[in-house]
């Protein structure tokens, strides 16, 4: 007996970076991403997004893939300098009429569309005229552009996903300096998050003033995790990590708070707290109406205990060369260590299937809302056999055993909306260039007319999804 619902949405997801190209096309204005790409030694062999999977151009030929997959849905994100060029004032046309183009074709394919409003591309004039994230004004200006979205497209967009991932580019951007604007401190990132936070907060209830006939929520990076033994110390490091990372990052978008012990510890490092009384009630007022968590899940972590002399943040293993990942962590509170349970993907990142199950559960139980799995796959090195087929057998028993657990999770009582894979074609990955692939299908660059090649995990999707959930 199946678990899942009749109309579970079985889809595949994207960015815009990471697909469009076109970065000057047709009136669209410079983002971070398109400035930070350039800089010398930013990005894995220097790749950037100017052409990408050239998917601006080439969307019809997309569509008809997905049309092809089966797809019930597709999650992509809005470019926001398509829309507004310098992130506020005038709307340039020609940015809303692709996404008129693309979302008018996705459902006359009967795929559901589901829109992200921030998926990091942001505005480069907005970081330039009062350093983005870092200024209160963001939040402002982030919910007229995504209220002109709503204006927009909100009579055909059922689904609304405000922020991908705002613990990772916060993260990314203010602790490890590895995304725009590289820089390394603390308090930043903490005023950063918290005006995600805020403008998560303000634009979940725009939309619902607009009295739009969808759903809303943002999507969390989600990392389960487990004590490395169960002595009190690994325990207690594994409290500190949930309340300074999972539970800070969803509790303030879906309970309106952050969590007292995290508080106290930054106080306790003489960090500045970056928020107003005020602000809690905005995102309580929100947290009341919103419609699901998003939740990115890739793997989980094994947590022990961190002695005060003991390891910081280091930085990722983008090669992919397996083994090269080091320990990381907080000094005097945890760091994560190798599970020596599970395998691990070339790139270090912890196959865990069963770990989707139990975050789930996890989620289900701390905040009691439907939940949509916005993205979920594996990054490997693909290649084309000598008869031109790509064989990603790996591919499919990843997100086999990840939709296993999607039932289980739901035989446990989660309210799970849809399953989104990352990704639909192979895509630019941020710091891990074009060699990365995540994609149903693979896509050539090196072929001048970026040829599209369904692998064999584009078929077991499909049948997976004829079946819903049946055939894995
Ligand atoms: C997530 C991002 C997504 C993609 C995957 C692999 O952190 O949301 O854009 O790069 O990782």
């Amino acid at each position: 007996m199946t678990q899942f619902d009749r109309n579970f949405l079985w889809g595949s997801a994207s960015a815009a970076y990471q697909i469009e190209g076109a970065v000057a096309a047709d009136g669209k204005g410079e983002s971070v991403w398109d400035v930070w790409a350039h800089l010398e030694g930013k990005t894995h062999e220097g790749t950037n997004g100017d052409i990408a999977t050239d998917h601006y151009n080439r969307y019809e030929e997309d569509v008809a893939l997905m049309k092809k997959a089966g797809l019930k849905a597709y999650r992509f994100s809005i470019s926001w300098t398509r829309i507004l060029p310098n992130g506020t004032g005038i709307v340039n046309s020609e940015g809303i009429n692709f996404y008129n183009r693309l979302i008018n074709l996705l459902i006359e394919n009967d795929i559901q569309p589901l829109v992200t409003l921030y998926h990091w591309d942001l505005p480069q004039t907005l970081q330039t005229k009062y350093l983005g994230w870092e200024s209160e004004q963001i939040v402002h200006d982030f919910t007229a552009y995504a209220k002109i979205c709503f204006k927009a497209f909100g009579d055909r967009v059922k689904y609304w996903i405000v922020m991908n991932e705002p613990n990772i580019f916060t993260h990314l951007g203010y602790i490890m300096g590895v995304h725009p604007p590289g820089k390394h401190d603390e308090a930043l990132f903490l005023k950063t998050y918290h005006h995600t936070a805020l403008a998560h907060a303000h634009t979940v209830l725009a939309y619902k003033e607009m009295g739009l006939e969808g759903q809303i929520g943002s999507s969390i990076a989600f990392t389960p995790a487990y004590s490395s033994t169960s002595s009190e110390a690994d325990q207690g490091a594994l409290k500190s990590y949930y309340d300074i990372g999972p539970w800070w990052y969803l509790d303030s978008y879906y309970k309106g708070s952050y969590p007292e012990s995290a508080i106290e510890y930054y106080t306790s490092q003489n960090i500045e707290m970056p928020f107003k009384k005020a602000d809690f009630e905005i995102m309580k007022a929100a947290a009341e109406v919103v419609d699901f968590i998003g939740i990115n899940y890739y793997q989980t972590a094994m947590v022990a205990y961190n002695p005060i002399d003991g390891v910081g943040i280091s930085s990722f293993n983008t090669t992919g060369k397996k083994g090269t990942q080091k320990e990381s962590g907080i000094p005097g509170l945890y760091k994560t260590v190798k599970n020596p349970n599970i395998e691990y993907t070339d790139w270090d990142w912890a196959i865990d299937p069963d770990g989707l199950r139990y975050g789930l559960v996890e989620l289900k139980a701390r905040y009691d809302l439907p939940i949509l799995i916005s993205e979920n796959g594996l990054g490997a090195f693909d290649t084309v056999s000598s008869d031109g087929a790509i064989n990603d057998d790996y591919r499919i028993d990843f997100l086999r055993a990840h939709i296993e657990a999607c039932g289980n999770a739901i035989n446990e009582g989660v309210d799970l909306l849809g399953y989104m894979t990352w990704s639909f074609t192979d895509l630019l990955s941020w710091l891990n260039g074009f060699k990365k692939r995540y994609g149903f299908v693979y896509v050539d660059f090196e072929s001048t007319d970026l040829k599209r090649i369904p692998k064999k995990s584009f078929y077991w999707y499909r049948e997976v999804i004829k079946t819903n959930g049946e055939a894995l």
